[in-house]
């Protein structure tokens, strides 16, 4: 055949040319340019062309060369396009991939629970600003200038020094004094929100955590409302069967003071390992407002007295659910997140 009858026939052959994988690719490769393939034996018969020729004949057989390796390079790459376009192609047939629901964290399904029962009491929510002064933390609170909660070692402070220094809310108890400041008499609130403990983190204790305050001003309330209120919360969060007891206990703030511990709802009183064999869990502080804090806020304490209380939430979410290590709270685990999933 001559020549350039068989350059026609190699180019009609690679127009003509379909891969469906790599390996024809690879195979047309070797059948034109291989060691002894069409092209390379078209080289080889170059020889043998007279000399006037050559150079004509030189031309096209590199083009020839030329045109195959372009074939061959563009087979590739419309053969990785398209195993590309078929990869990302949707099957509408397949079945759907199970979607994993976020649950709600503990502390917020707590912290929920704990305000709808007080709201069913008649209590509205109060919150106030985490960035506090040491005038709403301790100052209208009543804690003498020398308490220790007024130290670097227990507060967090943002500007100490002065007169009024800037802090990181120790308790919410701050927006009890916020709330007598501008509420009209009258006051049931309750205040959740979050506060700060320059603590060192272990299973029972965390620098940052959870608190629901509570407040009750008005003519006659008496420490038998404090208690009732308890009761009944109590009862809402524990069960119908929970009892509570009160502990003589000291607050600044209030006066009588006590702490309060709810019967054991995992033994019911008989001593477990949750209640180290009391058969009571404390949950919370409370106390009669002090007088002093009354006045300090610019309220009547003859005409008026209250009562205030304070639990921290996730101590509530850890009888709730027996959660031994506070720390679970905050590593946002999904292992233990999932575990709330079905809790509404
Ligand atoms: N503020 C207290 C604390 O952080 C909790 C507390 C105790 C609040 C007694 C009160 C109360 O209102 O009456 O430990």
């Amino acid at each position: 055949m001559a020549i350039n009858d068989k350059i026609e026939q190699i180019m009609s052959t690679l127009n003509e040319f379909k891969a469906t994988k790599e390996q024809d690719i690879e195979e047309l490769r070797v059948k034109m340019l291989g060691k002894k393939g069409e092209v390379t034996q078209l080289f080889d018969e170059f020889r043998n062309v007279l000399p006037e020729q050559k150079k004509e004949f030189g031309q096209r057989l590199n083009a020839l060369k030329n045109a195959v390796q372009e074939r061959i390079d563009s087979l590739r790459e419309s053969l990785a396009d398209s195993a590309a376009g078929s990869a990302s192609s949707f099957d509408l047939t397949k079945p759907g991939d199970k979607m994993d629901l976020g649950a709600r964290h503990p502390i917020s399904i707590t912290r929920e629970e704990i305000i709808s029962i007080f709201k069913k009491f008649g209590y509205s929510v109060a919150e106030g600003p985490e960035i506090e002064d040491d005038w709403h933390v301790f100052g209208a609170l009543n804690f003498p200038p020398e308490h220790p909660a007024r130290d670097m070692q227990d507060t967090f402070f943002v500007c100490p020094g002065g007169d009024n220094p800037v802090l990181l809310r120790t308790h919410t108890s701050s927006v009890q004094v916020r709330t007598m400041e501008k509420m009209p008499l009258p006051i049931r609130v309750i205040c959740p929100g979050r506060v700060f403990r320059n603590e060192a983190i272990s299973a029972r204790a965390h620098c940052i955590f959870h608190q629901v305050e509570g407040l009750y001003i008005d003519k006659n309330v008496s420490f038998a409302d404090l208690k009732q209120a308890i009761l009944l919360f109590a009862q809402e969060m524990f069960g119908p069967e929970t009892k509570i007891r009160l502990r003589p206990s000291y607050f600044p703030f209030t006066e009588p003071s006590a702490e309060v511990d709810v019967s054991c709802n995992i033994c019911h009183g008989k001593g477990c390992n949750i209640c180290k064999g009391t058969g009571w869990l404390e949950i919370l502080g409370c106390g009669m407002v002090d007088p002093n804090v009354l006045e300090a806020n610019g309220i009547d304490s003859k005409e008026y007295t209250g009562f205030a209380f304070g639990m921290g939430i996730e101590r509530i979410a850890m009888l709730k659910w027996q959660v031994k290590d506070l720390r679970h709270y905050f590593e946002n685990d999904v292992r233990f997140l999932k575990e709330f999933e079905t809790v509404i």
